[in-house]
C-alpha cells in the first residue's frame, strides 16, 4: 500500500473510492433512503455505507481519537477488501495532533490490512494499492502543515510495518521457526538495516558464560539454543535502551507437560523476542537518537530422557541459585540468564518482553500487557509516554508479601511461588532476583501474555500473532528520544 497526500481539494483528486469519516451513530438512516443504491457491510453500532453510485464508502466512527482513526481505517479496509478497488482518497481529518492523526489512519490501514495466508491455498490478496489524503480538511476547519501529515504517514508506515515483521515471525509455525531459525532471521534484518549490528552465540558460548538456566530448558530439544544480541546504534545516541525478550520457540511445558488445550498456541511464546526484533527495525527507520539492543533467549522447552526436572537446582549466571518445581516456569528461566548478560552492557533503561503468565491473562484479559518492576516513575512515566499507541496496559504493583512465596529452603529463589494467587506478580518478582542494585530502578517488565496471540480478532488484530509490545515501545523510544 502507498500512501500519499496531495495539496488539492477531495474532489479534484482521482481514485476509485472516497473515505469518508463520520461521527453519527445513526449513520445507516441518515445515508439510506433508496435501498437500491447501497451495499450495506457489517453493521455494529458505528457501523458503514457504501454508496454505489457515487463510489463514497462512509464509516462510522465514535470520535476523532487516535484509537477510533486507526478502527476506522482498518474498517474501510475490511469493506473494501474483495471489491475491485485500487484506490482510495480521503480528506484529511484533525485531532489533537495534526502528524498523529495522519500516522495513525496509516497506521489502521496497514495493520488491519495484515494476513498470515502463507500456509493457505486459496490467498484472497486485496486489490488496493493507494490510499490519497486530500489537504482538504473536514471536520476542525484547521490548515494542514504537509511537513507534519508526510512525517505522520512515514511514522506509521515504519511503526506498523514492524509491528506486521514481528507477527509474521510469531506466526511461523514451531517446525520452521527453531532458535536457528530466529538467529538468521537477526542476521538478515542487521544487514537490510542502517547502524544495525549482529552477533550469535551458540551453546558453547552459554555454557562459558555459566547461562545454566537457560541451558536447562533447552536440553530435552533436538534444537540447539541461541543467544542473540542485536544493537542499533546511531551517531549520537543520547540513551541506552536494552530489550530482553523471551524466546520460546515452542514451550510444551516440559516435563510439567502442559494438557492438550493449553499447548496449542504455544509457537507464540517467542512473542516477546520477536517484539525486540520489530523494535530494532522500528527505531533504526525512525532513525532515533536512542542506541537500542535487543537480546533474545532462544530455545524450545521440550520433554525428553535428558531434559531438566521439578527438583533440580541450577546455578544462573548470576550467581543465584534456582530450585525448579515446574518446568513450565521456564520463560523465567531463560530471561534470569539473559538479564544478567545484558546488565554488562550498561542500560540505561531496562526493558524485558515476555509472554511470561497465564495469571496475567486471568488478571487482565487477552487485551491488557501488565507492567511491573521497581521503579514506579518509570511505569507512569511510559504508561503517559505510549498512551496514544493504542496498546493496552496495566500496572501490577509488587508487595513484600508476595516476595515472600518464591522462597524456598533449599536454593536462593524458586521457579515457582508457593500460593496459586497472584502469578504474574511472582513471575515479576522473581526476575527482579537477577536485577543487579544498581539497576533496580531502570528496569521495567512487560507480561505481553494476553494481547501477544489473538484468538478471537478484535479491533484491528486478526486471529493469530498481534505484534505486542512492538507500537508501544516504539513510541516510548520516539519519546524519550525528543526529551534525552
Ligand atoms: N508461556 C507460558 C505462559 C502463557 C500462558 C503465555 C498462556 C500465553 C498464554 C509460561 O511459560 C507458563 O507456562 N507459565 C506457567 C507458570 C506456572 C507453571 C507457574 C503458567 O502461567 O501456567
Ligand atoms: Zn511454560
Ligand atoms: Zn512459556
Amino acid at each position: 500500500m502507498k500512501f500519499e497526500i496531495i495539496n488539492q481539494p477531495l474532489d479534484q483528486i482521482q481514485a476509485d473510492l472516497t473515505l469518508v469519516f463520520v461521527i453519527d451513530k445513526n449513520l445507516k438512516h441518515k445515508f439510506i433512503k433508496d435501498e437500491k443504491e447501497f451495499d450495506f457491510f457489517g453493521f455494529d453500532g458505528s457501523g458503514s455505507v457504501l454508496i454505489q453510485k457515487t463510489k463514497t464508502l462512509y464509516i462510522g466512527i465514535e470520535n476523532l481519537d487516535y484509537e477510533e482513526l486507526r478502527l476506522g481505517a482498518c474498517k474501510a479496509f475490511e469493506a473494501v477488501k474483495s471489491l475491485n478497488i485500487k484506490s482510495i482518497k480521503l480528506a484529511s481529518y484533525l485531532s489533537k495532533c495534526q502528524k498523529m492523526s495522519f500516522q495513525s489512519i496509516v497506521e489502521g490501514f496497514i495493520l488491519g490490512s495484515y494476513e498470515f495466508n502463507k500456509y493457505k491455498k486459496e490467498k484472497k490478496e486485496s486489490k488496493l494499492q493507494n490510499i490519497i489524503f486530500s489537504t482538504q480538511e473536514e471536520l476542525n476547519d484547521e490548515t494542514i502543515d504537509v511537513n507534519k501529515a508526510e512525517l505522520g504517514l512515514k511514522n506509521g508506515q515504519i511503526i506498523a510495518n514492524a509491528t506486521n515483521f514481528t507477527k509474521n515471525i510469531v506466526n511461523e509455525i514451531p517446525e520452521i521457526y527453531t532458535p536457528i531459525k530466529m538467529a538468521n532471521d537477526a542476521k538478515n534484518l542487521a544487514k537490510e538495516l542502517k547502524n544495525v549490528t549482529c552477533e550469535v552465540y551458540d551453546e558453547e558460548f552459554l555454557k562459558k558464560e555459566n547461562m545454566n538456566a537457560f541451558l536447562a530448558v533447552n536440553r530435552a530439544s533436538v534444537h540447539p539454543p541461541r543467544l542473540i544480541h542485536m544493537i542499533y546504534k546511531p551517531q549520537n545516541a543520547k540513551k541506552r535502551v536494552i530489550f530482553v525478550g523471551k524466546g520460546l520457540t515452542y514451550d510444551s511445558g516440559g516435563l510439567s507437560l502442559k494438557p492438550a488445550d493449553y499447548m496449542v498456541t504455544m509457537k507464540a511464546d517467542k512473542s516477546g523476542a520477536a517484539a525486540a526484533l520489530g523494535i530494532i527495525k522500528g527505531a533504526s527507520e525512525l532513525e532515533l537518537d536512542i542506541e537500542v539492543h535487543a537480546i533474545l533467549g532462544a530455545t524450545e522447552n521440550m520433554i525428553g530422557g535428558n531434559a531438566y526436572k521439578p527438583d533440580d537446582v541450577i546455578m544462573s549466571r548470576e550467581g543465584v541459585s534456582i530450585e525448579v518445581k515446574n518446568t513450565d516456569a521456564e520463560g523465567r528461566l531463560v530471561l534470569a540468564d539473559c538479564l544478567s548478560w545484558a546488565q554488562d552492557f550498561k542500560p540505561d533503561i531496562l526493558i524485558d518482553m515476555a509472554t511470561l503468565t497465564g495469571a496475567c491473562v486471568v488478571g487482565l484479559g487477552e487485551y491488557t500487557s501488565g507492567i511491573m518492576g521497581n521503579n514506579e516513575e518509570l511505569k507512569e512515566d511510559f504508561r503517559k509516554k505510549i498512551s496514544k499507541s493504542g496498546e493496552l496496559t496495566t500496572i501490577f504493583h509488587f508487595n513484600k508479601h508476595l516476595k515472600e512465596l518464591i522462597k524456598t529452603p533449599i536454593a536462593d529463589v524458586c521457579n515457582i511461588s508457593s500460593s496459586r494467587y497472584g502469578g504474574a506478580i511472582t513471575a515479576g518478582l522473581f526476575l527482579d532476583k537477577f536485577i543487579r542494585d544498581e539497576n533496580k530502578q531502570k528496569w521495567m517488565h512487560q507480561d505481553i501474555a494476553g494481547p501477544a496471540y489473538v484468538q478471537k480478532a478484535w479491533g484491528y488484530n486478526q486471529h493469530g500473532a498481534s505484534g505486542a509490545g512492538v507500537r508501544m515501545n516504539l513510541y516510548y523510544l520516539n519519546e524519550i528520544a525528543k526529551e534525552a
